[in-house]
């Protein structure tokens, strides 16, 4: 069966018909006759697309060097003679007991300085050869064997990179950090001025001298810290490069490996997505936030901008309940599918979940899955029934893309910085203001993209930065220009303070975004912690800050809202400022997402963009075909809701004119004519 394969380009996208779907296929904790059982039922369900192997390591490399391929080849065969593919994964995320008992040396180290066991899973450290020789030798050895398999359409990397492992404070990760300084800096004078050593009397005369930064008895400095993000990023990104290139040697199908976007904190995307053949994500909704489809919305959003607006794999949700957030809160009857539409309204032409069948053993039994421990009789397993159907409906979709009017910026390096300690207020939280400003855009209907600063953003009406506290000169520059050009910038309060390297801009706070918001920052005012000031929009709408009030220097801003308490009683709250053809605005403290509508509702007539108008709870997004459009309605109300889209509904075949209802908690796929050109992309 086996032979080698010539090398070609990727293929662009798995060979599945139409949407794919499935999920994380663990048949090894079940015996024979349930394998059988899982591919009828998979038939069933609509399944095209099972992800196999994930954490098999121990399965297949049972002693070093020594490979059982048997059950996987019965598997593999069995899923292709049942007409369902697999996403091949390589199980590195999770090395097996005799690797850590040969190499203990290699295992990763925590901040603490305590060496990660197993009895869990979690890889090794990213800068122990062995570890980095094992899943070269592993990856080679299944491309080597399953390139030319007939199942296999595509292939998965490791697991989540940098979850549960990433940063590693081993001795081998601090010698890969010391190169890694090396090659960012050539010499220790370039560090040292980079890091700005001088301070604390910090200075490195040695290279040896620089360790990871652990423990320390005070705070540590912060450009080391961020350095140290940047090369654990790096490090994972080349133990991705070693097994992707070791599969590449054989197999010519597409490789990814699954990202998990605004839920893990610790790669930076934009720079994996450029290593990926596609971009695939893995979503969870958080249990404690009753209107959950928002967050998913924005970690959607920003999956698609990663993919270049193409669309990308859901490579993992729920069928309902998770089991490791504080509380497992379980979906709602059609929750599952409102989901899984949403994802797809935003550009998922694969909806997967984690896993097919639950766990009777181990840690993730009371986790949901498409089969339930409750078996087919259950209301989980009726609605994976229903949603497959559903899908299979709606293939025409496929390959239509979303564009966006709105970019919403996103750099990980700006909040890795922003979350360091010390800095004026810990109530500023990067994530919550990206949610908050996010949230407002959903809110009013606007279909969002999220964007690194250093992008083009000239498509775009309106860009808003929520927490650019990092911003790079040369970001900086990229911004004004899209005003100058035209464009609508929203800042908001703590952005551009620090350069790549933490350092606070020459010239001050907001210094190199002073010519787009027509001022700078002279000092912050931070507020005592649950205090609310208020500030009046000059139509005399109240507003209710928090948190954070500024100084502010206008260099030819007109105020458009002003603090009426607090410290900065009278300061400007709400700038605006006009550039060549555009406008910078900036709000000066922090507002809530209910407080940020009559903001933007000005803002938004400067950019040229309107509200959709839809009911709160109503999510609209467009797919656009060559020839045709899908809207994708989404009802996560409890209450019917009247729309006007003209159209064929894909999923219950209704001819749609005029006003039509769209029932609580309903989906609907329609085909419509195409809408006038517009958006980002
Ligand atoms: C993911 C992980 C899966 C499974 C899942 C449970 O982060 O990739 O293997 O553990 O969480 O929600």
């Amino acid at each position: 069966m086996i032979q080698w394969s010539v090398m070609t380009s990727p293929a662009p996208w798995p060979a599945v018909p139409g949407i794919a779907y499935g999920g994380d296929y663990n048949p090894e904790q079940w015996p024979r006759e349930t394998w059988r059982e899982d591919v009828v039922l998979m038939r069933e369900a609509g399944v095209n697309l099972v992800s196999v192997g994930i954490f098999s390591w121990g399965l297949i490399e049972t002693a070093e060097g020594i490979f059982d391929f048997e059950w996987l080849d019965e598997l593999l065969d069995l899923l292709h003679e049942n007409g369902i593919s697999v996403d091949l994964g390589t199980p590195t995320a999770s090395p097996p007991a005799w690797f850590f008992s040969a190499y203990p040396h290699a295992r990763a180290v925590n901040k603490e300085g305590v060496p990660m066991g197993f009895g869990s899973r979690g890889m090794a450290s990213h800068s122990a050869a062995e570890y980095v020789k094992a899943i070269g030798t592993f990856s080679s050895e299944l491309a080597r064997r399953y390139a030319d398999h007939p199942a296999v359409v595509m292939w998965h990397v490791h697991n989540e990179y940098g979850v549960p492992v990433g940063e590693d404070y081993s001795e081998l990760s601090v010698g890969a950090f010391r190169e890694w300084l090396r090659a960012r800096y050539g010499t220790l004078d370039a560090l040292n001025a980079a890091w700005g050593t001088a301070f604390w009397g910090q200075n490195y005369g040695e290279w040896h001298h620089i360790t990871a930064p652990g423990r320390a008895p005070s705070t540590i400095n912060q450009a080391q810290k961020l350095d140290f993000m940047r090369f654990t990023d790096a490090a994972l990104r080349e133990c991705y490069i070693v097994e992707r290139d070791a599969i590449r040697a054989f197999a010519k199908q597409p490789i990814t490996t699954n990202f998990m976007a605004h839920q893990s904190f610790t790669t930076d995307l934009w720079k994996w997505a450029e290593i990926v053949d596609i971009v695939s994500n893995d979503h969870y909704l958080t249990a404690a936030d009753a209107e959950g489809e928002i967050g998913l919305s924005l970690a959607a959003d920003y999956t698609r901008s990663l993919a270049g607006g193409k669309p990308w794999i859901l490579m993992e949700h729920s069928t309902s309940a998770v089991n490791w957030q504080p509380r497992n809160v379980a979906k709602l009857p059609g929750e599952m599918a409102r989901n899984s539409l949403s994802h797809f309204g935003r550009g998922a032409d694969a909806i997967l979940f984690f896993q097919w069948r639950a766990s009777r053993a181990g840690v993730e039994k009371f986790h949901s899955a498409m089969v339930p421990h409750a078996g087919t009789d259950s209301r989980v397993w009726r609605e994976v029934v229903e949603l497959g159907a559903a899908l299979s409906k709606v293939g025409e979709v496929k390959g239509s893309e979303v564009r966006a009017d709105v970019a919403v910026l996103y750099d990980l390096e700006s909040i890795w910085a922003q979350e360091f300690e010390w800095r004026p207020s810990e109530d500023l939280d990067p994530r919550e203001r990206i949610r908050a400003y996010y949230e407002r855009l959903w809110r009013d209907g606007l279909t969002v993209d999220l964007a690194h600063p250093s992008a083009d953003l000239s498509g775009y009406k309106l860009v808003v930065a929520p927490a650019s506290y990092l911003l790079s000169a040369a970001d900086a520059a990229n911004l004004t220009t899209y005003v100058e050009q035209g464009g609508t910038l929203l800042v908001s309060c703590f952005s551009a303070i620090v350069d790549e390297h933490d350092a606070v801009h020459e010239g001050g706070f907001v210094a190199p975004l002073g010519g787009a918001l027509g001022l700078t920052v002279e000092e912050f005012l931070p507020l005592r912690e649950s205090v609310v000031v208020s500030a009046s929009l000059d139509d005399g709408t109240e507003l209710a800050p928090t948190v954070w009030q500024e100084d502010i220097r206008l260099e030819g801003a007109e105020v458009v809202a002003t603090h009426t308490s607090g410290p900065g009683t009278g300061e400007p709250a709400v700038t605006r400022n006009s550039l060549g053809k555009g406008y910078g605005w900036y709000v000066g403290t922090v507002l809530s997402v209910a407080d940020l509508k009559p903001v933007l509702a000005r803002v938004y007539q400067d950019a040229d963009i309107a509200p959709s108008g839809l009911p709160e709870r109503v999510e609209v997004i467009t797919r656009r075909g060559e020839t045709e459009d899908f809207v994708i309605a989404i009802n996560h109300r409890d209450d019917a809701v009247t729309l006007a889209v003209t159209g064929e509904d894909l999923l219950s075949g209704d001819t749609l004119t005029g006003e039509w209802e769209l029932g609580a908690g309903d989906v609907a796929a329609i085909r419509t004519a195409p809408a006038a050109e517009g958006g980002g992309r």
